[in-house]
């Protein structure tokens, strides 16, 4: 049970690095096309977006059941609870990136420029949570 959940804790990763560097991509390829982006590209955003909520939700899940089940009497230390503050701001910046999309995209507006750098930020603390797992964990 527990490698079960340790497999769906780095599957979940998996998919919430592919959802930050996806809308990267997507947003560097509309940036480069100067012209009004094909529909077909743009509509690969909220894809990206509900790819990363989901996967951000799913990370908390197990690693909420895999904290309960080995280490509830195990002082992980400072870096384990700096892990848990980036995976906070992770999920908080996935779900403004997604209400923020919603709304745009409900105004028939192109998505605010701020959507972009929050992709990278997103990015970025998903690489330093990876970094602060295996420094705690290995
Ligand atoms: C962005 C968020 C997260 C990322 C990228 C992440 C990544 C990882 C990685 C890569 C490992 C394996 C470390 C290793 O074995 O060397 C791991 C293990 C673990 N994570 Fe996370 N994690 C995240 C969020 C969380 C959260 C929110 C919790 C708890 C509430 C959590 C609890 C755990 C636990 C308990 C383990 C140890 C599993 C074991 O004993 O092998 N993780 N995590």
């Amino acid at each position: 049970m527990f490698a079960t959940i340790k497999f769906l804790h780095f599957f979940s990763l998996m998919l919430g690095a592919t959802a930050g560097f996806g809308n990267m991509a997507v947003a560097l390829h509309v940036k480069r096309a100067g012209i009004p982006a094909p529909a077909s590209l743009t509509a690969m955003r909220p894809f990206f977006s509900k790819l990363g909520l989901g996967a951000v939700g799913l990370i908390w899940l197990t690693g909420i059941a895999l904290y309960l089940m080995h280490y509830t009497s195990v002082d992980l230390g400072i870096a384990f609870h700096l892990k848990l503050l980036v995976a906070a701001l992770l999920f908080a910046g996935v779900v403004v990136i997604n209400r923020m999309g919603a709304k745009a995209a409900a105004a028939g507006m192109p998505p605010p420029p701020a959507l972009a750098k929050l992709g990278l930020a997103t990015t970025a603390l998903t690489v330093i949570a990876v970094a602060l797992a295996v420094y705690v964990f290995s």
